[in-house]
């Protein structure tokens, strides 16, 4: 039992804890970032990569982040405070790093909403068997150009997960996160098995893995680019959003044991996703796209033409909201933590503030495909919700990264020997001491690269 947390909520039980950490890893990123990825950059080449980045980068920076939030039992808001030493000033990445919760869950909405609204319409049969990519095309088309359906559609999924983040730590998020996420695997399971009967299972499995060596040598810095972003997105590592877990984490179990178990269940989820998408689009002749007119658009008029197409999309469009929401109902208790003992605010009364200020936010990515369709902040293709996206996936997760290893690294931060003592409590496996120089130049090193190779990608060629 630990004796320094008794008035701080500790789920209840180790299975509550990884299923919650998984679910706030398991979300847009792994059931539709990462197939297209996959399919784009090279099939298994591209996979390798990644793997690649998860050992080498995301495994430690969540032991890094679990860390931090088990050390401090405490949110972003007092995390640095907690561990720095007396007269620094580390905790004054507190408020940018805190504020990617917000930017993140703006434009997560939307496209959770998005999974609602394509849920609710295979339920009540209003994709009629038959689309054509155009007549998809442009369903999906009309569902932006209409800020309020799409506001309902959010407001139902925020409101929600802001209901279950109220009840509290053990009595909200994991009560429900646990039967949500085993919902979500089964149903994954479900549709993985029947993707072995169809038709075009091979072909599409060859599209999606095939080894592709022209293909991944071509794009070879993007490629490098987008597996270590995937890394971190899909992991949630950056802005404390596994950290809040960390600290609700008990002292039974050594902390690599846990990362380990949430980056493989992680990378299960994702490429099992694959196997579902893929081979059906094969089996209907229809050529995968890339971003979200993967979903909308080629997974509709995929159902739409395949028999019990109503129940297959219902099931699918319903596996994706589950893996959305479980990821916001985290990141909505990281925030709502955070408010909490920043502003020793109530819980109802932080998460009523935080539920207004979402939906405030959400408006400006939604707006973005309609009413303000002329605001191109990164490129004359993209909106605002590619901005926001950008915000957070190419700088404050790679660069909130590098500040949590430099602050278990640094004399005058956590320091490195509570970093290694931290993630040794408990029974597991043990945290090698001599990654010190590791972490410290080569970790950073790779992350500070990629960031401006990221940079260049965007910026560079205009
Ligand atoms: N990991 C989440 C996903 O894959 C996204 C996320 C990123 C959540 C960063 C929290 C922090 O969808």
């Amino acid at each position: 039992m630990d004796t320094k947390v008794r008035t701080r909520e500790v789920f209840r039980t180790r299975l509550g804890f990884l299923l919650i950490a998984a679910g706030c890893a398991v979300g847009i990123g792994n059931v539709w970032r990462f197939p297209y990825i996959v399919g784009q950059y090279g099939g298994a080449y591209f996979v390798l990569l990644y793997l690649f980045f998860l050992l080498s980068v995301g495994i430690p920076l969540l032991t890094v982040e679990l860390a931090i939030g088990r050390a401090s039992r405490s949110s972003m808001a007092y995390c640095y405070e907690k561990l720095e030493q007396p007269g620094t000033h580390w905790h004054f990445n507190k408020w940018w790093q805190f504020s990617g919760n917000y930017i993140l869950m703006a434009f997560y909405v939307v496209v959770a909403g998005w999974m609602l609204f394509y849920f609710c319409n295979f339920v009540s049969g209003n994709i009629t068997p038959g689309m054509t990519r155009e007549t998809a095309g442009q369903n999906f088309g009309e569902l932006l150009a209409n800020p309020e359906t799409m506001f309902l559609c959010v407001f139902i999924t925020v409101l929600f997960s802001f209901t279950i983040v109220a009840l509290g730590v053990i009595k909200g998020v994991e009560r429900f996160t646990k039967p949500l996420m085993i919902v979500l695997i089964l149903l994954l399971f479900f549709m993985a098995c029947r993707s072995f009967t169809l038709d075009g299972f091979e072909e599409g499995i060859k599209f999606y893995l095939k080894p592709d060596f022209e293909k991944f040598e071509q794009n070879i810095g993007e490629a490098i680019w987008a597996a270590m972003g995937q890394a971190f997105f899909t992991l949630s590592v950056g802005f404390g959003a596994i950290a809040i877990f960390g600290s609700y984490m008990s002292e039974r179990h050594r902390i690599l044991n846990e990362a380990v178990f949430i980056a493989t269940f992680d990378t299960i989820i994702a490429l099992l996703s694959g196997f579902v998408i893929f081979p059906a689009c094969f089996t209907y002749g229809i050529n995968p796209d890339a971003g979200p007119n993967l979903l909308f658009i080629t997974m509709t008029v995929v159902f739409s033409n395949m028999t019990f197409g109503t129940i297959w999309g219902s099931l699918f469009f319903l596996f994706m909201l589950i893996a959305a929401v479980s990821t916001m109902i985290a990141v909505f208790e990281s925030s709502i933590a955070g408010c909490i003992e920043l502003f020793k605010w109530s819980r109802v009364k932080a998460v009523v503030i935080n539920f207004v200020v979402i939906i405030a936010l959400s408006l400006l990515p939604m707006l973005g495909f309609n009413v303000l369709s002329d605001v191109h902040i990164i490129g004359s293709n993209t909106g605002i919700l590619d901005f926001f996206d950008f915000l957070v996936s190419n700088n404050i997760l790679p660069i909130g990264s590098i500040v949590f290893v430099l602050f278990i690294c640094s004399k005058s931060g956590m320091q490195w020997d509570r970093y290694i003592k931290q993630c040794n409590i408990g029974k597991g496996f043990k945290m090698p001491t001599a990654l010190f120089f590791y972490y410290k130049y080569i970790l950073t090193t790779m992350v500070i690269i990629v960031l401006a190779v990221g940079y260049y990608k965007i910026f560079g060629r205009a």
